[in-house]
């Protein structure tokens, strides 16, 4: 189940649409060019159901601005996938969507002998209020008007626990809609310092281990029992499977013992909604992700239905540079830490490191890509040259040198992604924006070019509950229903794909 997208309908849906909707509605379906400008259209708002690339069924929604009213236009469940519960997922979101529009009517209308789907309106909160005769021709079947209430939630602000297990860190955190309450973190790094990277079997022991601790101590820095939560978000991807797993098992158990709702959410949105505890989110924004586990370049125009990726590494993730580096050079690890440390006395341009992906020729199919491990090998060879030859190098400016050239491409193709998308914002996340250098560059290279930086506390930047926490409870406010519990891990799970319904 965990490949179902529900995302905003585009343009690029269309083509799809227009074949399902041949095959629901035959001859009354719509002309492509109808369908075309109500996907479009300012006052509608149509979500696609998607497993892969397949189109499972799509649904829309019409509000007029200023009127309290808001119309179901069209559902479509493909054939072969009815009897599943996608009708109910689309349904959810409509009415999601029309309480965020703030209807407070929403209408359908559906055949008098289609009783599967007056059913699932019934127990959507739907009743049937008119009857319109003989108005699906040529059958002459009476069409049923039903509405439903949208009672906007008294509770605007939701108690949220977010638990976060996809790597080193497991981490509990609780928010009030927009407010951190706590955000404790239990991280296994020592067990991993000497093999110089995270082992998955090792985290995911530590995790099973450490879960039961840092919940309590969470729920007790944020003064709440189990009752008072109202929901509980969990990290289902992208991050080390086995790891995921003890986090989302958890979660689970925790979901079914106290029936409480679940809400599988993505952990790279989560390093970006986190800024809601820091203030306002501003969007749209570019938003750089660099961490031990990835690098990613986004553009983020919605939290929760417009997050594209850009681009990410195509090898190593900075932070794993930085350990790799570090080892190589016998610092401790984190690398990234100590190689700060050492870079601090150390001169950047004694050595011109490469830059991964930034040849002319690469720049036009990796205009956003990373690469990291050729940088990784130049700084081994350079190394492994100097002590061949005898030669007294300074450490301090290997370290100076390749943090350099890390800071260099990460802060050149995020202003890059800024200047391109005419987007004047970048927010950065992830353990390696503690990084002394990182921080220096991108702030002077936005000031140069007019953008504004967002940089949240560093104990938010790096792995932890409370962005999952934030993320869930952005959800809860937006109306969106919670996943079903079928949900599983996907370690490589898209960063388009912000909740797994
Ligand atoms: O986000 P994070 O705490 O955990 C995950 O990777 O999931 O990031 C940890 C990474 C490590 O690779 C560490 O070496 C790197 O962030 N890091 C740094 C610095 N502090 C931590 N990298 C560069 N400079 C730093 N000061
Ligand atoms: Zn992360």
């Amino acid at each position: 189940m965990t490949d179902i997208k529900l995302l905003a309908a585009s343009e690029d849906h269309l083509e799809a649409i227009m074949v399902l909707e041949h095959v629901c509605f035959g001859n009354d379906s719509w002309l492509e060019e109808t369908m075309r400008f109500e996907l479009l259209a300012d006052h509608t708002r149509y979500f696609v159901l998607l497993e892969e690339d397949k189109l499972l069924g799509y649904a829309g929604l019409s509000k007029i601005p200023g009127s309290e009213q808001a119309d179901v236009q069209t559902v479509a469940v493909s054939p072969e996938f009815r009897g599943r519960g996608f009708g109910r997922k689309l349904m959810d979101r409509l009415l999601a969507e029309a309480k965020t529009l703030k209807a407070t009517d929403i209408f359908l209308e559906v055949r008098a002998d289609n009783l599967p789907a007056q059913n699932l309106y019934e127990t959507l909160g739907f009743e049937h209020i008119d009857t319109r005769k003989r108005y699906y021709q040529p059958d002459n079947v009476d069409a049923w008007i039903m509405r439903a209430r949208l009672a906007p939630s008294n509770k605007t602000e939701p108690i949220v626990l977010g638990i976060e297990s996809s790597c080193d860190e497991t981490g509990i955190g609780i928010v009030r809609g927009n407010t951190l309450l706590a955000n404790v973190i239990s991280s296994s790094m020592d067990q991993h310092a000497r093999f110089g990277g995270v082992v998955p079997e090792i985290a995911a022991r530590a995790h099973l281990e450490a879960l039961q601790p840092t919940l309590n101590q969470a729920l007790h820095d944020a003064k709440v029992s189990m009752q008072d939560i109202d929901a509980i978000a969990v990290t289902n991807g992208p991050g080390l499977a086995g790891a995921l797993m003890v986090g989302v098992g958890a979660a689970k158990a925790l979901a079914v013992a106290s029936g409480k709702p679940i809400y599988a959410v993505n952990h790279l949105v989560g390093h970006v909604g986190v800024d809601v505890l820091e203030g306002d989110l501003e969007l749209p924004t570019i938003a750089l992700l660099v961490s031990g586990g990835h690098t990613s370049l986004l553009l983020v125009r919605d939290l929760l239905d417009d997050v594209t990726l850009l681009g990410e590494t195509i090898d190593d993730a900075a932070g794993e540079a930085f350990d790799k580096v570090a080892r190589l050079l016998g610092l401790s690890y984190p690398g990234g830490p100590a190689i700060d440390k050492a870079a601090a006395s150390g001169d950047p341009k004694a050595i011109r490191f490469p830059r991964g992906l930034t040849l002319p020729k690469d720049m036009e199919k990796h205009r956003y890509d990373f690469s990291f491990s050729g940088l990784k090998t130049a700084v081994a060879r350079w190394v492994e040259v100097a002590e061949a030859k005898g030669e007294d190098f300074s450490m301090a400016d290997v370290a100076a040198s390749f943090r350099e050239a890390v800071a260099d491409v990460l802060t050149a193709k995020a202003i890059a992604a800024c200047n391109d998308h005419g987007i004047k914002r970048l927010l950065l996340g992830g353990g390696v924006v503690a990084n002394a250098r990182l921080r220096e560059l991108a702030s002077e290279r936005c000031a140069a070019n007019g953008i504004e930086m967002r940089i949240p506390a560093l104990s938010l930047c790096t792995d932890n509950g409370a962005m999952i926490a934030a993320l869930g409870a952005q959800l809860v406010m937006a109306g969106r229903a919670p996943s079903s519990l079928e949900f599983g891990v996907d370690s490589t799970l898209s960063v388009e794909m912000v909740q797994t319904v």
